[in-house]
This record gives structure tokens, C-alpha cells and sequence, in this order.
């Protein structure tokens, strides 16, 4: 346990995300109350837009309160229209940027439905999967990858010919990830839905690709050697697109490569009730930032209409975290009190915004959220 508060750092950045965040600040004001603060909350300004208005992604002091955070909680970033020069999205030195210089290098996203959860499908809301049957973890690894920056174009004569993204996969960086994933089927309290079975699954393609057949083989000798109590499982990642829908009580942890994880987290986000509810957190040996999945959704920014939740269970996974890495029972409670409170709004089916068909604001389901939270023991 920590004698000193922790540093909190919440980086908004752009579109929704400073709404969101907003939220996130609301209800950890409100589990502080009445007791002497457990942390200290400062906001920075940075992304996309600052780019624009500012020639620069974030201040110096802002990168500097980042590495020094004991947690990150990142909004957004990105806006239509603002790109570096080099092509890239505007803003990403905080997210991309962060996951390399801090070494985040497992990207976890849990994917649970809770009860009271509509699923939006062809437009309707309704309740499709149940309930105990979602209930895994997605690792994604988060340094290397199809994103490692070894990329670029050939140019003749002022036309682009080719581009070229080259995919890196590292034994350090699959080792670490795929470690993780398996150290996070021994600790869960649950296997899958399915039968109780402690089980990772990899996610790969490596019936064509060198990078994953050596992602595969990594998984293989450790899942073997450090963990042959925990059930080893394989999935081609297109098969995957599918088993996932059809069949998500077979899933309890799941491990893959960075861009394979990208897609594959936003595919399971339907099952958790949509993006409004995906939220995941960067993860390094040093250092840690949270985030809701959905990004800064521009047609929807400065309205005040989208789905907090997500931001809420970044929060909750922020604190869990801290509470786990610094052994101390007043964060893992507080991150109890706020999961019983969101549990609490979602089973009620009161507080939804658009996304879930209702008509609550986003700071109409932070209100409620923070009368939950008031209710529960502190
Ligand atoms: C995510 C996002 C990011 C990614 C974007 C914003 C660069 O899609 O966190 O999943 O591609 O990793
Ligand atoms: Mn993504």
C-alpha cells in the first residue's frame, strides 16, 4: 500500500471524450466522499484539436504528468480533417504514442454482459445473448505488430506507388502478452460460461502468416511450461469472427496480436451491448492507462448523449488495478462499491442513452450512477 495518494491523470482529448471523462471525474468525487481522498485528480488538455489550435498534440508538463501518473484515464482522441504531417492521426501521442514510450504492452479488454444490457440489432433493441454466457477477457498485444512504425511509400515523380506496413512480432513482446493472458486465467474467479473450464484461446491466423505461426508456437511452450493447468485453445482469427457470436459461453480469456486484437475487441463489443459498454486498459510493467474503446465519435461530440458506461468500467478497472499492484483493500473496494452501483443502474434498465433506446443524457446517467454509489457502503 501506498503512504502518499496516487496520481490520477485524466487526459480528455477530443470529441466525446472530455464528456466522458467528465463523468468519470463525477463518480470518483463521489466514491471520495466522506473519507480522506485516496488520490489526487488532475486533468490535462491534449489530441487533435489541440494540435490544430496549439501546433503541438499536448504540453511538455502534460507528457510529463503521464509518465509520472500512477494511472492514466484517457477520454479520446482524434477529429475529422486534423493529421500530423506525417499522415497520422492528430492525437496520437497520447494514445499510440503512450502505449509504446510507457510500455503498455497488453491491451485487456474485458467483455462482460450485464444484466438490464440491450443488444442494437438492424435497429432494434433487444435482449439476444444472455447474460451468463458473456463473460471473457480479450488481450491484445499493444506495442508491436502491424502498428510497429516501420511503414511507409515509395513515390515516383510526385505520385504514391506503393505502401507498405511491415508486421514485427517479437518473442519479448508475444512472451509478455501471452503470459499475461494465461496469469489471468489462473486469477479469475470464473473459467467459461460454457463449462467452467480455465481456458486460453489464441487468436491468430498462422495457416498463412510466419509472425503468427511464431505467436502460436510462444503460446504452446508457456502455456505448456508455466501454466498446464490452464486449457490451451486455437482459433484462426476469421473462425473466430464467427465462433465468437455464435458460441461466447466457450470463451474465457483470449490472446492475440495487436491488429487482429483491435478488430476482434470491437466484434465482441456487440455482445457486451455495443461500444457504450467496451472499455480496456493499457497495461505495463511501470505504468497504466484506462480508456473507453469507443473513441471521440465526432457526430455525436458536444451533445451529451453517449453512453458514459464504458468510461465508468475504465474507472472500475483503474482502481481494481491499483488496488491489485499496490495491495491495497481501500482501492479494490472502492472499485467494488463503483462496479455494484453501475451493476445496480444497468439491472434497474433506467439510466440509457440513445445507444441502449433511451433518453437520459450522458450526465443524466452520471447523476444516477452517483446516487448508486452514495447508496453503497463506504
Ligand atoms: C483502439 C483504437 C486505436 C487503435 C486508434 C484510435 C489508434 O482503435 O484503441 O482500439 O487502433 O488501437
Ligand atoms: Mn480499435
Amino acid at each position: 500500500m501506498k503512504d502518499s495518494s496516487y496520481r490520477l491523470v485524466l487526459l480528455p482529448g477530443d470529441g466525446t471524450g472530455p464528456e466522458v471523462v467528465r463523468e468519470g471525474r463525477k463518480v470518483l468525487d463521489a466514491l471520495a466522499e466522506g473519507g480522506p481522498h485516496p488520490w489526487t485528480l488532475e486533468e490535462h488538455p491534449g489530441g487533435a484539436v489541440y494540435y490544430r489550435d496549439h501546433g503541438k498534440e499536448w504540453e511538455p508538463e502534460a507528457e510529463e504528468a503521464a509518465r509520472e501518473a500512477d494511472a492514466i484515464l484517457l477520454g479520446a482522441v482524434g477529429w475529422p480533417g486534423v493529421n500530423l504531417p506525417n499522415g497520422d492521426i492528430a492525437g496520437a501521442a497520447l494514445v499510440l504514442g503512450l502505449r509504446r514510450d510507457l510500455d503498455l504492452y497488453a491491451n485487456v479488454r474485458p467483455c462482460r454482459l450485464y444484466p438490464g444490457v440491450l443488444h442494437r440489432i438492424s435497429g432494434e433493441y433487444k435482449q439476444v445473448w444472455s447474460p451468463a454466457k458473456v463473460d471473457l477477457v480479450i488481450l491484445r498485444e499493444n506495442t508491436e505488430g502491424l502498428y510497429t512504425p516501420a511503414r511507409g511509400l515509395l513515390r515516383r515523380g510526385g505520385e504514391t506507388e506503393v505502401a507498405i506496413d511491415t508486421r514485427v512480432i517479437t518473442r519479448k513482446g508475444s512472451e509478455r502478452v501471452i503470459r499475461r493472458a494465461f496469469a489471468e486465467a489462473r486469477r479469475r474467479s470464473r473459467g467459461a460460461p460454457e463449462d467452467g473450464v480455465r481456458r486460453v484461446t489464441c487468436v491468430d491466423k498462422s495457416n498463412v502468416l510466419e509472425g503468427c505461426r511464431f505467436f502460436r508456437e510462444t503460446f504452446d511452450r508457456i502455456g505448456r511450461a508455466e501454466y498446464p493447468e490452464i486449457e490451451r485453445d486455437y482459433a484462426y482469427v476469421d473462425a473466430f469472427a464467427q465462433w465468437i457470436v455464435r458460441n461466447p459461453e466457450h470463451y474465457n480469456v483470449v490472446v492475440s496480436t495487436n491488429m487482429m486484437g483491435d478488430i476482434v475487441t470491437d466484434l465482441a463489443s456487440v455482445l457486451q451491448g455495443g461500444m457504450g459498454f467496451a472499455a480496456g486498459g493499457n497495461i505495463g510493467e511501470a505504468h497504466a492507462m484506462f480508456e473507453p474503446v469507443h473513441g471521440s465519435a465526432p457526430k455525436h461530440a458536444g451533445q451529451n448523449r453517449v453512453n458514459p458506461f464504458a468510461t465508468f468500467f475504465a474507472t472500475e478497472m483503474m482502481l481494481r488495478h491499483l488496488g491489485e499492484t499496490h495491495t491495497d483493500s481501500r482501492l479494490l473496494q472502492q472499485a467494488d462499491r463503483l462496479e455494484q452501483a453501475i451493476a445496480r443502474e444497468l439491472q434497474a434498465g433506467t439510466a440509457r442513452t440513445y445507444d441502449q433506446g433511451g433518453a437520459l443524457s450522458t450526465s443524466d446517467v452520471g447523476d444516477r450512477v452517483v446516487a448508486a454509489i452514495r447508496g453503497t457502503v463506504g
